[in-house]
């Protein structure tokens, strides 16, 4: 089939490329044309495992094209995906003008039926919208071709989207019940085959409960990671351990074990984002959503608590004293530093007058990039990005982790205890069992697993 999607961000790139894997003719239109040279010339703007290889291998294939064509854009597909940002505006909601921006596009320069379908994240009712504003162009136009407007929503997480695509668990898809609305789900029908064969994935629903859904899954995810970070936080001080918590009502199959995991605090483009979205979507209609609200609340002060573990060992002034930080994207695999944990604890340490060396094994350049947003002169000069994990120990008062990135999963705690001052590591993402720590000589805070530590 020809697909347009609109948008190469993170989410656009791998839909784009992996139905082109599918064996579909993609065409991918993006405004920013340093973007669309950097595609064309074999580059990828974002680190995501596998990402690199299906674009080569489609583009190879001729399946796969990227341009700011917009009036080719629309030509091309009969499906257009719009996959553009949808940023938190000043009060939280979705801003939609770039969603509503790709709909008058299509509106403008459509000449046959086309499905829409939202892909990005975006509020209840958007598709109403989205369908207004093409109606509009076309209105201008005196035209009077016909459209859907259908709801896709992404379940992608960063690091793993390309085999979270290709081995989708579902697929949510929102169609109105009009002839229209029929055409569209044949067309989605037909488009999805391919991950249907063995077991039917697809949810079908009507528009607005698939957009909902994006959003209750996301909000579900956070409340469990903001449930379990209050529950660590009390785990600490009545002396228990969360891990074996965790483990214990993991089993629980109407628990489950996923998403469970005590940390650092939840970040990236998606949780803190859509939390406060559907809040805001919420206190439109006149409700408050008290669990989210608190979900939200229990994540900012949880990206404290590694810092405030700090200060509790090593006093309110930290100046002159010197840490090791490794970990720096909001999560493993990827780059994205978008409301990373790593951000809330070196400005609490740098606040407090510390040095740091710092080390991620991808998220170097984007750290210094967002660095420089975060902190001021003088304590971006207390930072120095390291080559590896171990040449930030010299000199440093103890180990800070934040990601769990697997190259810190095993490493020599010999010569970690050797380089460091002193033989401390707080570890915001529990990848040790605090028994071996102890024996290997090593002071050890993690989150929620306070009962060796406790005095
Ligand atoms: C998320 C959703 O998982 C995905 O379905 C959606 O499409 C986009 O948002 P992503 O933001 O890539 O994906 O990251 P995810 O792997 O879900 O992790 C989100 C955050 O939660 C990370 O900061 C992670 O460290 C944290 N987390 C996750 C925990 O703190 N504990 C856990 O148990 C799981």
């Amino acid at each position: 089939m020809k697909i347009t999607i609109i948008g190469t961000g993170y989410v656009g790139l791998v839909t784009g490329a992996c139905l082109a894997e599918l064996g579909n003719d993609v065409f991918c239109l993006d405004v920013d044309q340093k973007k669309i040279d950097l595609l064309n010339s074999g580059g990828i703007p974002i680190h995501e495992p596998g990402l690199d290889e299906v674009v080569a291998r489609n583009r190879a294939a001729g399946r796969l094209q990227f341009s700011t064509d917009v009036a080719a854009s629309v030509a091309h597909g009969e499906v257009q995906f719009i996959a553009v940002g949808t940023p938190p505006d000043e009060d939280g909601s979705a801003d939609l003008q770039y969603v509503l921006a790709a709909a008058r596009n299509i509106g403008k320069h459509m000449t046959g039926f086309k499905v829409v379908v939202d892909k990005s994240t975006v509020p209840v009712g958007t598709a109403d919208r989205v369908g207004a504003a093409l109606r509009t162009e076309l209105d201008a136009r005196g035209e009077r071709l016909a459209f859907s407007v259908a709801s896709n929503p992404e379940f992608l997480k960063e690091g793993a989207a390309v085999e979270d695509f290709m081995r989708p668990d579902r697929i949510v898809i929102g169609c109105d019940s009009t002839p229209e609305g029929d055409r569209a789900r044949e067309l989605l029908r037909k488009l999805y085959a391919p991950f249907n064969r063995n077991r039917e994935r697809t949810h079908w629903m009507d528009v607005r409960s698939s957009e909902f859904t994006k959003y209750a899954a996301n909000a579900m995810l956070a409340t469990r990671i903001s449930f379990m970070n209050e529950l660590a936080n009390l785990a600490d001080q009545v002396g228990v351990d969360i891990e074996a918590v965790r483990h214990g009502i993991g089993s629980d199959p109407r628990i489950g074990h996923s998403f469970l995991y005590a940390g650092a605090g939840y970040g990236g483009s998606c949780f803190p984002k859509d939390v406060q979205a559907l809040e805001r979507t919420a206190r439109q209609y006149d409700q408050d959503l008290l669990i989210l609200r608190a979900v939200e609340q229990v994540n900012d002060k949880q990206k404290q608590v590694l810092g405030r573990k700090v200060v509790k060992r090593f006093g309110e002034d930290l100046s002159g004293k010197h840490f090791a930080v490794w970990g720096l994207a909001f999560k493993p695999n990827t780059d994205d530093m978008r409301e990373a944990p790593a951000r809330v604890l070196l400005k609490q340490l740098l606040d407090g007058g510390a040095s740091v060396a710092v080390y991620d094994p991808v998220a170097m350049t984007e750290a210094k990039r967002v660095l420089e947003l975060d902190l001021n002169a003088g304590e971006l000069a207390r930072v120095r990005f390291a080559d590896s994990p171990m040449d930030t120990l010299t000199d440093a008062e103890a180990l800070v982790i934040v990601t769990e990135w697997k190259a810190f999963r095993s490493p020599d705690f010999d010569k970690i205890k050797a380089a460091l001052k002193q033989a401390v590591i707080f570890d915001g993402r529990n990848l040790f069992e605090p028994e071996v720590m102890a024996e290997a000589g090593f002071e050890y805070h993690g989150i929620g697993r306070s009962i060796l530590t406790r005095d």
